[in-house]
């Protein structure tokens, strides 16, 4: 019967292409750190890892096509702080936002830059805060919906300046990003895999990075603190998940995969360039994972309830 079916095939688990799904548009940064992961998972699998990107809702409408996927371990979710930030941003989900998904590790923790279109009339953080509190009914500020990391970035942005701008959503920040470097909208906040080549090459004006520390890979790029902000801190890390129910030797052996991935040098370096790292090893396990994931959401269900007002 099914029963006996299933410890053979976890067993012998993979025995073909497995699909990571992206809940962003291709380009954006967390499909770069998809792409990454899954081509070196793939050759420790020795199958095709292959990246669909299902974007939209901010990032719910890809959760949710893993939730509903059959729990065989061929249908795998990539996603960041959404999974912690969604609990308190959306009332009502089509899926179980934390009892639908076994978490099978953690990848990356990601720091985030505020940039505008590059002629936007400011060159500080405090320059540019006098411009979002004097113009905040003309400026535009693009996010990947909500839920997504630059919506949560632009949540506490808006709620320590005290000025709600428009926002505009895209399907993920890599489209956002084609309309920054047209000048068509003003500002966002992404994270530094998909600025700092931007930022480097100047077509786009960065104020401040989101963490505590500078960035190594920017290191000419002030911390939000450092810049007269407080209260801008936010880092976007990173897992990998299952539908509820995927056998426990599928989620080991995924997991001994990721954290293959984690180590691989090339991997590592493209990171490095990115303003980011791999997560250190035991943080790549489901129970780290999980662990990390709950405390996750216990933190920031008050930020965004007293930044709610602030939220679309
Ligand atoms: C986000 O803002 O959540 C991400 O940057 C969206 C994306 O990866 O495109």
């Amino acid at each position: 019967g099914a029963l006996a079916a299933a410890p053979a095939a976890a067993q012998q688990y993979p025995t073909r292409p497995i699909s990571i799904v992206v809940p962003f548009a291709a380009g954006g940064p967390t499909d770069t750190v998809s792409r990454l992961v899954a081509e070196v998972m793939g050759r420790d699998l020795g199958q095709n890892v292959v990246v669909e990107n299902v974007g939209g809702a901010g990032g719910t409408l890809g959760a949710n096509r893993v939730a509903q996927a059959r729990p065989d371990g061929y249908t795998l979710l990539l996603h960041h702080i959404g999974m912690a930030t969604t609990p308190a941003l959306y009332r009502r989900l089509p899926y179980d936002p934390v009892n639908g998904f076994e978490p099978i590790g953690l990848i990356t923790e990601v720091p985030m830059t505020l940039i505008a279109r590059p002629d936007f009339p400011a060159n500080t953080l405090a320059e540019a805060v006098a411009v979002m509190r004097q113009r905040r009914d003309q400026l535009n500020y693009a996010n990947a919906g909500i839920g997504a990391a630059s919506h949560l970035c632009g949540l506490l942005l808006m709620s320590r300046i005290e000025a709600a701008m428009t926002t505009v959503p895209f399907r993920g920040t890599g489209p956002a990003m084609q309309e920054i470097l047209g000048g068509r909208v003003d500002l966002m906040c992404d994270q530094t895999t998909n600025t700092t080549e931007q930022i480097r090459a100047r077509a786009v004006k960065v104020f401040a990075v989101t963490t505590r520390e500078r960035v190594s890979a920017l290191p000419d790029v002030p911390t939000a603190a450092e810049a007269g902000l407080q209260g801008l801190e936010v880092t976007i890390w990173h897992g990998l998940y299952a539908p509820r129910g995927t056998p426990a030797p599928v989620i080991q052996r995924l997991s001994q995969a990721l954290q293959a991935a984690l180590r691989d040098q090339r991997l590592i370096t493209r990171f490095n360039e990115l303003g980011t790292a791999p997560v250190a090893q035991d943080q790549a396990t489901p129970a780290a994972h999980r662990a990390f994931w709950l405390a996750e959401i216990e933190k920031w269900r008050p930020l965004i309830q007293a930044a709610g007002q602030y939220a679309d």
